[in-house]
């Protein structure tokens, strides 16, 4: 019995030790602003076929929560272009975006950052970063795995795993919860809002969050091309014709391609959703204009009819967001800067170069929207765009 006691004592002793030693290694290597997260790999998610392009399980950084902001959770979709062909897929399924293998640490600041005064009304929440692995904004569920490649094309399954672990893990008690998604993981974050809204308390304010991810249909044919060839690439190799991840509503419609367009399912919403995004956002002018147009824009060098067209493409994403008619349900943050993300660039979620409208900043705005204290439908009223200045 002494024995026992005496050993435990020192056990004691060693662990206390070692939590000093642990302590202060931290506090001399951590910068508060930016620090890194280990990945945290599903490996169950394998039996269900949860998986990346290339087999692998799906994986998140995961920051807890702590103080009074532990039962809140912030859940971001990650981006990261498409593969739009088996060739696209197959490269990509080598990399970090199409393999959990290839992942990093992630490094967590801005809008994930713990640092109260950089990020006063969320620094203490419990943070997740899913990683995107499936090629097509998590909307793939296809059985079949062709021999000859081995990909598989499965992120509604990832989505749907990722999802029931972080019940598990107590999002399933949150008070307050955000399902945020940049770039190509902001089509997810509108498809899976209200699935993720059924998931948690009605009692609990749960809000989702479009960053730099509402690409729109361009009514000019010519432009309009670029993005449909994407959405009919992802279409074919991911939903092969069943579409069974895609709203009826939308599907029911029209093809599911074009389902694929943040505008064609947003009216179906019934979470509230707030779309982050420039109407001169990089990718989507880029995409439509080719590479070309990001020199002319930043040296101010834009022809007379590059003009007109940037002009024209705003028309069209100004007439595709949701009106402004209930910005509780649909609020909107939409800033003229020739950026693209600001979730996923963290540092423009931050106070070190937030993009501002009308004095503005957007992580400001964002938070008076979710907080329910000002209903932001915000837009930028200048028709051209102004160079990126990060
Ligand atoms: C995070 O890890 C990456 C390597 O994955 C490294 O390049 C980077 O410097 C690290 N950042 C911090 C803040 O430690
Ligand atoms: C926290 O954020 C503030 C405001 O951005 C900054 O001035 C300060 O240096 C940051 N603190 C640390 C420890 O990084
Ligand atoms: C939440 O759900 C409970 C039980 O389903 C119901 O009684 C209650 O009225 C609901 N509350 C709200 C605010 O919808
Ligand atoms: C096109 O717009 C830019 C501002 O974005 C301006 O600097 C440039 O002079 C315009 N080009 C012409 C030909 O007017
Ligand atoms: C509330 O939001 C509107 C835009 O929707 C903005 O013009 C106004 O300045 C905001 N008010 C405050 C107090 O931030």
């Amino acid at each position: 019995m002494m024995m026992v006691t005496r050993s435990f004592q020192l056990f004691v002793l060693f662990i206390f030790t070692l939590t000093i030693v642990i302590t202060e290694c931290a506090k001399v290597t951590q910068n508060p602003d930016v620090y890194n997260i280990t990945k945290t790999i599903i490996h169950s998610a394998v039996s269900k076929g949860a998986v990346c392009l290339d087999g692998s399980p799906p994986a998140y950084h995961f920051d807890p929560g702590f103080g009074d902001g532990v039962g809140n959770w912030l859940v971001q979709l990650s981006g990261g272009g498409w593969c739009t062909n088996v060739k696209e897929c197959l490269d990509r399924a080598k990399s970090d975006l199409g393999s959990s293998n290839y992942m990093n640490p992630q490094e967590f600041q801005g809008f994930f950052s713990k640092n109260q005064s950089a990020n006063p009304e969320f620094y203490n929440w419990n943070k997740v970063f899913v990683r995107y692995c499936d090629g097509g904004s998590f909307t793939g569920d296809v059985e079949y795995v062709d021999p000859a490649t081995k990909l598989h094309f499965r992120g509604a399954r990832i989505f749907t795993v990722v999802l029931e672990e972080l019940l598990a893990k107590g999002l399933k008690n949150a008070k307050n919860a955000i399902l945020a998604g940049s770039s190509a993981g902001g089509y997810p974050a509108m498809l899976y809002c209200d699935g993720f809204r059924n998931s948690l308390p009605n009692t609990s304010r749960v809000k989702c969050l479009v960053d730099s991810g509402y690409f729109v249909h361009f009514k000019n044919p010519v432009l309009g091309r670029p993005f449909e060839s994407i959405y009919k690439g992802i279409a074919t190799l991911q939903l092969q014709g069943s579409a069974k991840t895609l709203p009826k509503s939308c599907t029911s419609k029209m093809k599911p391609e074009l389902c694929l367009f943040a505008e064609n399912i947003q009216q179906d919403i019934k979470t509230p959703i707030f779309i982050s995004m420039s109407a001169f956002d990089n990718i989507m002018t880029q995409y439509t204009l080719g590479g070309g147009i990001y020199g002319c824009i930043q040296e101010g060098t834009c022809t007379a009819s590059q003009n007109k067209t940037l002009q024209e493409m705003r028309s069209d994403f100004l007439n595709a967001i949701p009106k402004g008619n209930n910005p509780k349900l649909r609020g909107v943050f939409i800033d003229v800067v020739h950026h693209h993300t600001s979730l996923q660039k963290q540092t423009r979620w931050s106070p070190v170069k937030p993009i501002v409208v009308h004095n503005l900043a957007a992580p400001k705005a964002f938070a008076d929207w979710y907080f329910d204290r000002n209903y932001t439908y915000l837009i930028d009223e200048r028709s051209l765009p102004l160079p990126n200045d990060s």
